[in-house]
């Protein structure tokens, strides 16, 4: 977890500059509309004004523009005087509040330009958090403490803008697919028409700029048919150096509402989106949900005090309290968590053991389970949210299993496992219980290109390039149900064990998979490469640490 305290200034206030050529593409692409009018609502030391210079927007043009940081905002001034501009006026001070006025008071651009800062909600300043919220309402967009700075910037931005204005700015590349993007998702689908989203498909950003992409729409006009949606990947950063029109693809353009609630499937060529349709619509293929329950697994608030290896065990005479354990993906190699899994974990030390102190087992504490205690409670774990709110701390309440286990996170493809030692799980893990259908069958239709490709489409991806599963998440994820015995799933077990590479897996149960339900192989290849194309782009993107959401 981080907290504001440890934060650098620079963080705090999201000032990362925006180098000068990726400035000047997006100032190219708005000034093809000769704007008279323009909002940067975030000016720091002024990039974007050097880039409307340098692509020929005329020294009359007026630009209005915010800065919190004085300094800067002074830079931003003398710069704007030395580039010959005679109408910017900076604001010095907050752009939600500035903005909260401005859009009562009716004004209007023709452009929008920019590259907001980049701040979480709970780093925010507690009052601009406020004036967040009451904008929020002005825009009658719905309000979450998930959000960030820069979503207001986006939405106050296209507020402001006039019909068939046009709005260019940097944004994370998490608009795609998080929760709290939705706001900005909705907003823009339903005020823009045309939609591009310029995504590098190599780090180029340099460090402060990693995962980021180039969000460019125009306003819609009253009439204009509904957005449509092209993300265009970027290999290289010269092609920037084109315009905007240069770079997109006739017909790859996507209608946003056939998107869903994230924007992830525009990643996908129209021939891969088709055939995901299509095989989706196959009698065999069932979402998650109708097929199975997924319940996040054991919430101790502490792990490392209730999940320990056998020494701890031994060294306070414990024994009688724990239950078998497991938690993470190195804990399961293959598909089948079973006894003699179990004990290999024992052996190389892992932590296996929960500790159970259910409290109708005693009425006087012993002993050795109170030194145990006073360990945890010397370390403060007593004091923290999730155990503080029981009574007492350390029964720890909802400890039962499943007989399939799904991780939360996973770095290539999620995984499900039998259970069939019996193990509980943390909350690193989610307890599966099959609905009317064979576990094993389940487990075994679970790894195919398929399930891979829908949980890219609707996972979510942090630093690392770690995949992770939110159960509403879970719930949409697609699995074409075939029979797996008992026996075959072994087989499958002992292949994940021995396989390292992920793609001879997914060939593997594909062919068996597509034999199974009648279906061309073709058809998982063409799903194959798509999942590869995605895997590929979630690895490379270096995105914040996860904040909690649903
Ligand atoms: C990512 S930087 C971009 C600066 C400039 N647009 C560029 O592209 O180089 C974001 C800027 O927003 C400023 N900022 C942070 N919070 C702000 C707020 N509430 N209102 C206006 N500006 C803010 C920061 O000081 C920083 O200069």
């Amino acid at each position: 977890m981080n907290f504001k305290i440890n934060e650098t200034k620079q963080k705090l206030h999201g000032a990362y500059y925006t180098p000068a050529h990726i400035a000047t593409f997006l100032a190219k692409w708005v000034f093809e509309r000769q704007p008279k009018r323009i909002l940067e609502p975030s000016c720091g030391e002024g990039a974007f004004f050097s880039a409307l210079r340098n692509v020929g927007v005329r020294p009359s043009t007026t630009i209005v523009s915010c800065e919190l940081v004085p300094e800067e905002a002074s830079k931003a001034v003398c710069l704007a005087q030395n580039l010959g501009f005679k109408n910017v006026d900076v604001f010095v001070g907050d752009f939600v509040s500035w903005a909260t006025s401005a859009i009562k008071n009716s004004e209007q651009f023709d452009a929008a330009i920019g590259n907001p800062p980049f701040v979480r909600y709970q780093y925010i300043d507690r009052l601009i958090q406020t004036r967040m919220e009451n904008l929020f309402e002005l825009l009658e967009v719905p309000f979450t403490r998930h959000t960030n700075l820069w979503v207001p910037f986006i939405l106050a931005s296209i507020r402001l803008l006039r019909e068939g204005g046009r709005l260019a700015f940097v944004v994370p590349a998490e608009l795609l697919h998080v929760l709290h993007a939705s706001a900005v998702r909705d907003y823009v689908a339903a005020h823009c028409c045309d939609i591009a989203i310029v995504d590098p498909t190599d780090i180029w950003f340099g460090e402060t700029l990693q995962g980021v992409v180039l969000l460019m729409a125009e306003k819609r006009s009253a009439g204009q048919s509904v957005a449509t949606l092209e993300i265009i990947p970027l290999a290289e950063r010269h092609q920037l150096d084109n315009r905007l029109s240069d770079l997109r693809v006739k017909g790859n353009a996507v209608s946003v509402s056939a998107l869903g609630p994230k924007w992830v499937p525009a990643l996908l060529s129209p021939a891969e989106r088709e055939t995901l349709a299509e095989v989706a619509s196959r009698p065999k293929v069932r979402e998650f949900h109708e097929i199975a329950n997924a319940e996040v697994g054991i919430v101790t608030g502490a792990n490392s005090f209730f999940f320990v290896p056998d020494d701890v065990v031994e060294e306070y005479d414990l024994k009688k309290w724990t239950r078998p354990m497991m938690g993470r993906s190195e804990h399961v190699e293959g598909v089948i968590y079973d006894a003699a899994q179990h004990d290999r974990n024992r052996a190389r030390g892992l932590p296996t053991n929960f500790l159970d102190f259910e409290f109708p087992f005693f009425s006087k504490v012993p002993q050795s389970l109170r030194r145990y205690i006073e360990v945890g409670e010397r370390d403060g774990l007593h004091k923290r949210y999730k155990c503080r709110i029981r009574n007492p701390w350390y029964v720890v309440p909802s400890v039962h299993t499943a007989p399939i286990g799904l991780l939360k996170r996973s770095h290539n493809l999620p995984r499900l496992f039998l259970n069939e030692f019996g193990a509980l799980t943390t909350d690193t893990a989610y307890r599966v219980t099959p609905r009317n259908v064979a576990e094993s069958a389940l487990v075994g239709s679970f790894v195919n290109s398929l399930t891979a490709l829908t949980a890219e489409l609707e996972g979510r991806h942090y630093g690392g390039g770690v995949l992770e599963l939110v159960p509403s998440e879970i719930e949409r994820l697609l699995v074409p149900l075939v029979d797996f015995t008992r026996v075959e799933l072994g087989q499958l077990d002992g292949f994940v064990r021995k396989s390292t590479d992920p793609f001879a897996l997914l060939d593997r149960q594909d062919n068996i998979i597509c034999k199974r339900m009648g279906l061309k192989k073709g058809y998982f290849d063409v799903l194959q490469g798509a999942y590869q194309q995605l895997r590929a782009r979630r690895m490379r993107l270096t995105l914040p640490d996860p904040i909690e959401e649903e």
